[in-house]
């Protein structure tokens, strides 16, 4: 594994493997790398001839400068848990090789953007619209690995690449999970070891809400229920519990059609999101038809 800064020696090497027929798997992360991030390398090596995974703390996704500094940075243990992937570049640019002096340009998405994480962080999907375009152009990318936990930037990178042409393929894999549900994020390391025990309530409760609704129950009264249920375990806040459209996550007051519960909950100071998709059983659906909304 060759550890690269500059985007100059990554393109010498990225041509190279081009003019010799090999593909190229590229798996973004902003580091403190945990078994999904794993997964993610693993889905790259088994797809493409070569693999790079990304290493960069991405400034302009963070609307609150707090949360930039608490960013956990441990290049070198991420470094060493890559080690046995068998990965061939672990591409760690500095900051002036994604934003030069000048740098001007901003890719926003409107739509998917719109609501859930797109409220509650203003310009969080700008930064990270314009950041991975920038490291797909820089890693020459065939395909692109991005997990379900971040649904909603999964369809913002699904947006941009449709709309600017770009030639990666973008394959989604699904939420990894602790033993106990909690699905895995760099910030669970930030809860402390009282609000980590407590952390998984919100994959049940999550679980509870997706089951009632698929089962062609009241949608406002289990979003209302589900996030009663995390204030009464001790969250200290519920930014949203919503149902959205998959994929055009627009909101919707009943599984009329493909959707997903999204939640995202304040637990110690750290902000847990997390979703699941749902879509009323068809025996409920038959059942509950008269009070689904038209579309
Ligand atoms: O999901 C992340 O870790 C980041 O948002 C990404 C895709 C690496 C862009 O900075």
């Amino acid at each position: 594994m060759r550890i690269i800064r500059r985007k100059s020696e990554l393109r010498d090497l990225t041509k190279s493997w081009h003019r010799a027929g090999e593909t190229i798997g590229v798996v973004l992360t902003m580091g403190a790398l945990h078994d999904g991030h794993l997964s993610l390398v693993k889905a790259a090596r088994s797809r493409a001839d070569r693999v790079i995974v990304t290493i960069f703390v991405n400034p302009r996704q963070f609307n609150n400068p707090e949360d930039l500094a608490k960013y956990p940075k441990t290049e070198d243990n991420d470094a060493r848990m890559l080690g046995p992937l068998d990965i061939d570049v672990l591409y760690v640019p500095e900051a002036e090789e994604i934003y030069p002096t000048g740098f001007s340009t901003t890719i926003s998405v409107s739509g998917v953007s719109d609501g859930l994480c797109g409220d509650d962080r203003p310009g969080h999907f700008d930064g990270v619209a314009t950041v991975v375009t920038k490291l797909l152009l820089q890693t020459d990318a065939d395909c692109t690995f991005f997990g379900e936990k971040d649904y909603q930037q999964l369809q913002v990178v699904r947006r941009v690449v449709a709309d600017l042409d770009l030639k990666t393929e973008i394959v989604a894999c699904p939420t990894v999970r602790e033993d106990d549900g909690l699905a895995m994020s760099s910030r669970n390391l930030r809860l402390g070891a009282a609000a980590r025990e407590m952390a998984p309530v919100i994959g049940r409760v999550l679980e509870s809400a997706a089951s009632t609704i698929r089962q062609g129950g009241n949608v406002a009264q289990a979003l209302t229920t589900a996030s009663q249920a995390l204030m009464a375990a001790g969250f200290d806040a519920v930014d949203y519990f919503e149902l959205r459209s998959d994929p055009d996550l627009q909101p919707m007051a009943a599984a009329s059609r493909p959707g997903r519960l999204f939640v995202a909950a304040w637990l110690n100071g750290v902000r847990l999101i997390d979703n699941l998709p749902v879509q009323v059983e068809l025996r409920a659906s038959a059942d509950a038809r008269k009070t689904v909304e038209p579309v």
